[in-house]
């Protein structure tokens, strides 16, 4: 009898043991799912500061050059009519104006043509936006011509950090 009653007496405390294992457990879960949260929650951050640290030429072409400068440097008007880019530097579509920007020097305008000896400066020079062209012209008082977008509201501080950060993280066609 004594036996009987010591067994179902561990039996009791094994199944509860269980219980709060299984309470313990649940608890670690939620532990683990907040710490799965946190982890995520520092994953975009992260992600962004990549961004920051290097945008890609898809942000970079669709959030600002087919929005404030394909109007000028493009073969046609917006209304469809045929035009010579300004500048003699076509911005569209997007492969082209990679092409033209990387590793290339001003084809045209007062960069190629001035006295300000930016002729044989790259409009890009990856890594190294201090010498690139392109960011000094989206900037006050550039070397050469106009700031850009000519004669329109200036990019906004956050545009002018996206170009930047495209041409330190190697001006990728990506
Ligand atoms: C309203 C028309 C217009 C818009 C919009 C415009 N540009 Fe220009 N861009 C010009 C003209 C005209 C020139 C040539 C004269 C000069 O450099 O100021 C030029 C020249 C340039 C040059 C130098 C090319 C060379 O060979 O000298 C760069 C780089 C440039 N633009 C980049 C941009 C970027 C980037 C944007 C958009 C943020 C933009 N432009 C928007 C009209 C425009």
């Amino acid at each position: 009898m004594k036996t009987r009653l010591l067994l179902i007496a561990l039996i009791t405390a094994i199944a509860g043991m269980g219980t709060s294992l299984a309470a313990c457990s649940s608890d670690d879960d939620s532990n683990n799912g907040g710490g799965n949260d946190a982890g995520k929650d520092t994953s975009p951050p992260g992600n962004d500061s990549g961004g920051n640290s290097g945008a890609t030429f898809t942000q970079v072409y669709d959030q600002v050059i087919s929005q404030k400068c394909t109007s000028c440097h493009a073969e046609t008007f917006p209304d469809g009519g045929p035009r010579t880019p300004a500048g003699g530097l076509l911005l569209k579509p997007k492969a082209t104006a990679h092409q033209n920007l990387v590793d290339k020097t001003a084809p045209g305008g007062a960069c190629k043509t001035g006295d300000a000896g930016t002729a044989n400066i790259k409009l890009v020079a990856p890594n190294d936006s201090e010498n690139s062209l392109l960011s000094k012209k989206i900037r006050p008082n550039p070397p050469c011509g106009g700031q850009m977008p000519l004669n329109k509201p200036a990019l906004s501080d956050s545009e002018v950090e996206l170009i930047d950060s495209w041409i330190e993280n190697g001006a990728k066609d990506n």
